[in-house]
């Protein structure tokens, strides 16, 4: 696959390549590729083995899911996704959950010690929406910090490229690269101080953080927030969907973009939304053979007209985009079956086989099946609205999108006053309402702070209202043409898995679903569903529907956990106080 990719590139210099050591197999990765991508690229898809001794291989594709963990030169827990290769290393697959929480043989990395960061604004994340608010604020005059889990910020629409020339030369023309490359030189050249490849792991009232980095764990007392930290894709449960080779439409696209590395040469793009339209589209034109794009939502059809009609009127750009992606799908004569659901996957020496079957189920109906070496399944997205959540922000519940919503203002300001909130973390908007969001965010966070901005910024942010507003009407539209019903368990059998890092099955949840104790905090206590590394993101919603059926009452705030630090997994040796206990007791 990488080859196909070598030609396109240009040929590469021996310096680019990094020797890789796959328990004993000897390959090469590419210098800042991820791990996942050079082992993708070689053919290798398991990498974590569960304790019921099964495979699992990269699922969300953006340090997530803890699907991808490996031990790297003897360290556990490394997320393969998340691992740049840097210099020349020594892979295993990890093999037992509980040995590996246990920990490898590398040294924790200890805290620090040092004085807590005190910017005026701290931002957490940085795409389309963080680095709109980061940059606008320190334009105002705020000294803003913006921290982002990635070495390279971006986020999900802006990701970057790989930064090796070949590779930049040939996506130079692409206008997402593009607009990202722009957006980030923008904030850099405003001044805005960015923390790459660190992690906001705690965060506690009123408003005090602990950051992780490759220097420890640092303190933050910022004197306002704006979060920004984007949404990851939901999961749908379907017998065989933790299989190695079963990926999220996001995670198969940014092995794409980020990497030119193709998860498969024949590939099944299943879901709802135009996310895999988008991403079918990428992949055929990368050389992938796309056997087939499968749609929840209904075949387009007059009746959508008006919504069609929304969308044109207020962004005609990406109405067109849509409608060309169909088109040139067709011209590839792939099929798209609407109407329809990824029912399993199965594999065998072949590959992966997914039975697609119509949804709402049609009698008679025994499906088709759909050969391929990768499976996409993307249907939607959830917030990652953890930091707001532990803050006390106050949340509703958005029945039709079925997620949690953050409550704003028209500045972006949550119930907590010093806290703002941006971009899909706060309801799923997109890049472009997230764009729009930052601007308003950044500027309102500085004039809190008795900042004073331009006539130039007053004027960005009137374009950003209307922007926004735009946006907000043409989502409208779009969410109309994708209208689908929200699954949960109907494709599930008793044995499928429902908690990945757990492996629980749904019929090991039902019968702990007791009367009485159907409640989710009973559920988790009894069940351990959301106790694993990925803290619930995935089974959670999935639980959290159960519960409310059973107990018979409408899903709110309250029928969710309750996010509890870490907010991400960290090393041990960051919650663990080094210091002796009797002056630790001292201390407390
Ligand atoms: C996998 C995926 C692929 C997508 N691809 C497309 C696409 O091709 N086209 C399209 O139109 N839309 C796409 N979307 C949707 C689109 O990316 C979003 O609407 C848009 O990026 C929202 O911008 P944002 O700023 O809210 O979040 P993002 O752009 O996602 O940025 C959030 C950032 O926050 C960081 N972050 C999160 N938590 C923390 C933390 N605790 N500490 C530090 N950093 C943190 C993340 O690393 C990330 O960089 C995709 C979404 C996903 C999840
Ligand atoms: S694939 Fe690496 S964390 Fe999900």
């Amino acid at each position: 696959m990488r080859d196909s990719f070598r030609g396109r590139g240009g040929e590469l210099s021996e310096s680019d390549w990094i020797a890789v050591e796959f328990e004993g197999k000897r390959l090469s990765g590419r210098r800042g590729e991820s791990l996942a991508a050079a082992l993708t690229a070689a053919g290798i898809r398991a990498m974590r083995l569960t304790r019921r001794e099964e495979s699992r291989g990269i699922f969300c594709g953006m340090g997530v899911c803890q699907e991808c963990l490996v031990e790297v030169d003897g360290v556990a827990n490394q997320r393969a996704c998340m691992t740049k290769l840097e210099q020349p290393v020594s892979v295993r697959r990890q093999r037992h959950f509980a040995k590996a929480i246990a920990g490898g043989d590398g040294e924790d990395p200890q805290p620090t010690g040092a004085a807590p960061l005190d910017p005026d604004v701290l931002v957490v994340g940085g795409g389309a929406g963080g680095l709109n608010a980061a940059r606008s604020a320190t334009l105002a005059g705020a000294r803003v910090l913006l921290v982002d889990e990635r070495p390279l910020p971006g986020g999900q629409y802006y990701k970057q490229p790989l930064a090796i020339p070949a590779l930049v030369e040939e996506n130079a023309s692409d206008p997402q690269f593009a607009g990202g490359r722009a957006l980030i030189e923008a904030a850099e050249a405003a001044g805005v101080t960015m923390l790459r490849g660190a992690r906001v792991w705690g965060a506690f009232e009123p408003l005090e953080f602990l950051i992780l980095d490759d220097g420890g764990c640092r303190p933050c007392k910022p004197k306002r927030l704006i979060v920004a930290a984007g949404a990851y894709e939901r999961g749908l449960p379907v017998p065989g969907w933790t299989l190695p080779g079963v990926m999220t439409t996001g995670a198969a696209q940014t092995l794409l973009r980020s990497y030119r590395v193709l998860a498969g040469a024949r590939m099944l793009v299943t879901g709802n939304g135009p996310l895999n339209l988008q991403v079918a589209i990428e992949l055929a034109r990368a050389g992938a053979e796309i056997v087939g794009v499968v749609e929840l939502a209904q075949r387009p059809s007059p009746g959508m007209l008006p919504a069609l009609g929304k969308m044109l009127a207020n962004a005609p750009a990406l109405a067109l985009r849509g409608a060309r992606y169909l088109a040139e799908l067709q011209r590839r004569r792939i099929p798209v079956v609407y109407e329809s659901v990824l029912a399993e996957i199965t594999s065998d020496a072949g590959g992966l086989s997914g039975l697609v079957k119509r949804w709402p189920p049609h009698p008679g109906d025994a499906g088709r099946r759909f050969e391929a070496d990768a499976v996409c399944m993307g249907y939607g997205f959830m917030p990652s609205n953890e930091i707001l959540r532990a803050l006390g922000c106050v949340h509703r519940f958005d029945s039709v999108r079925g997620h949690l919503v953050t409550e704003r203002d028209a500045d972006q300001r949550t119930s907590v006053p010093e806290v703002y909130a941006v971009g899909d973390c706060a309801g799923l908007g997109g890049a472009p309402a997230a764009e729009a969001e930052g601007v308003i965010a950044g500027l309102a966070a500085a004039r809190s702070l008795g900042c004073r901005p331009s006539a130039d910024q007053h004027r960005s942010e009137v374009r950003a209202r209307a922007a926004l507003a735009r946006h907000r009407r043409f989502q409208e539209g779009l969410w109309r043409i994708f209208q689908a019903p929200r699954l949960t368990t109907e494709l599930a059998g008793p044995e499928t898995i429902i908690c990945r890092c757990e492996e629980l099955t749904l019929g090991e949840i039902e019968a702990d679903l007791e009367p009485g104790f159907s409640s989710i905090g009973a559920l988790k206590r009894r069940t351990r569903g959301g106790m694993g590394r990925c803290q619930g993101r995935y089974c959670g919603p999935i639980l959290t529907a159960l519960s409310a059926a059973r107990e018979g009452r409408a899903l709110d705030e309250a029928g969710h956990w309750a996010p509890r630090p870490p907010i991400t997994p960290i090393p041990i040796g960051q919650i663990v106080d080094d210091r002796p206990l009797t002056e630790t007791s001292e201390a407390g």
